[in-house]
């Protein structure tokens, strides 16, 4: 069996730039009608991609959406409910990042990384819900982070969403278990992006950051698209309320970097 999205409707959010991106377009060289949400798109780009969908290949159909607010999500959902009539597989990719140490922290910057990483996890997969259990299957994939597992420093409000990204996924997945819907969670390491700007760190802080790694490079998106291709086939319908680090081994031993300089 090879795995094929033909015919598969596949929804991505947060998928206008970064990682999301990469994502969206994946699932679309790989045969599925995709639809992108983002509240960086607007109309406009709904309208011009409705157009390039309309052909008889797949397309990537954008549609503006805030993941943190329930009637831009109910809204987004409806429409492609409307136009598709199913969705397969829902990506919730939309997240933010927000740092500052605790004593410094701005309560509505806290409350704001719950309200869009977690929130907006839970505002779609609610909406999306009905719609694959109207169809008996269905695939739900949540963004966490490798902070969810090992936090830094300054990362309180950050971390803090992703392990509630964990938990809630595992809640999910049992409640939605009898439908024949899994719900897993990845948890990326470093993918330079524009929200870490790791790429343009000085060379001496990005080797510090490398040294931390078993698989001595940074993270690319495809290295998530991989991941997700084969957690939304059906290759992986015993897979459910896991949580998969995509992070190249990540702190896996306490420090990787000796193995290098033995290597040396
Ligand atoms: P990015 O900042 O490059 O892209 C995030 C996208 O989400 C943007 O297009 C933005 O417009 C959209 N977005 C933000 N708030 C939204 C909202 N309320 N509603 C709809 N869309 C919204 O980020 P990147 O690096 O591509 O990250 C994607 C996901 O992967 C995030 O959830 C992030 O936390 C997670 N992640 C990324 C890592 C990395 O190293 N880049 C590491 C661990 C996790």
């Amino acid at each position: 069996m090879l795995i094929d999205y033909t015919g598969r409707v596949v929804v991505v959010t947060g998928a206008a730039r970064g990682i999301g991106r990469v994502i969206a377009e994946r699932f679309r060289a790989e045969g599925a009608d995709v639809v992108a949400l983002d509240l960086a798109f607007d109309e406009a780009d709904e309208s011009a991609a409705g157009t390039v969908a309309a052909g008889s290949g797949p397309g990537i159909t954008m549609i503006p959406c805030d993941v943190s607010d329930p009637a831009s999500v109910a809204s987004a959902v409806a429409r492609i409910d409307e136009r598709f009539g199913r969705i397969d597989v829902l990506v919730n990719n939309a997240g933010i990042n927000v740092d500052g140490l605790v004593a410094d922290l701005d309560p509505a910057r806290f409350a704001r990384a719950l309200e869009v990483n977690v929130g907006g996890v839970f505002a779609v997969s609610q909406a999306v819900a009905p719609v694959m259990k109207r169809a008996g299957t269905g695939r739900i994939i949540n963004a966490a982070s490798f902070a969810a597992i090992v936090p830094s420093i300054g990362s309180a409000a950050y971390a803090a969403s992703k392990a509630a990204v964990v938990q809630f996924t595992r809640v999910l997945a049992g409640e939605l278990g009898p439908w024949g819907i899994t719900v897993n969670a990845y948890a990326p390491g470093m993918i330079p992006t524009a929200m870490n700007g790791f790429a343009e760190l000085p060379e001496d802080a990005q080797s510090r950051l490398l040294d931390t790694l078993t698989i001595r490079r940074w993270g690319s998106p495809d290295d998530i698209a991989d991941l997700l291709c084969f957690l939304a086939s059906d290759f992986a319908g015993y897979i459910t309320g896991t949580l998969v680090d995509v992070s190249g081994g990540k702190l896996a031993t306490q420090i990787p970097s000796r193995a290098y300089e033995s290597e040396r």
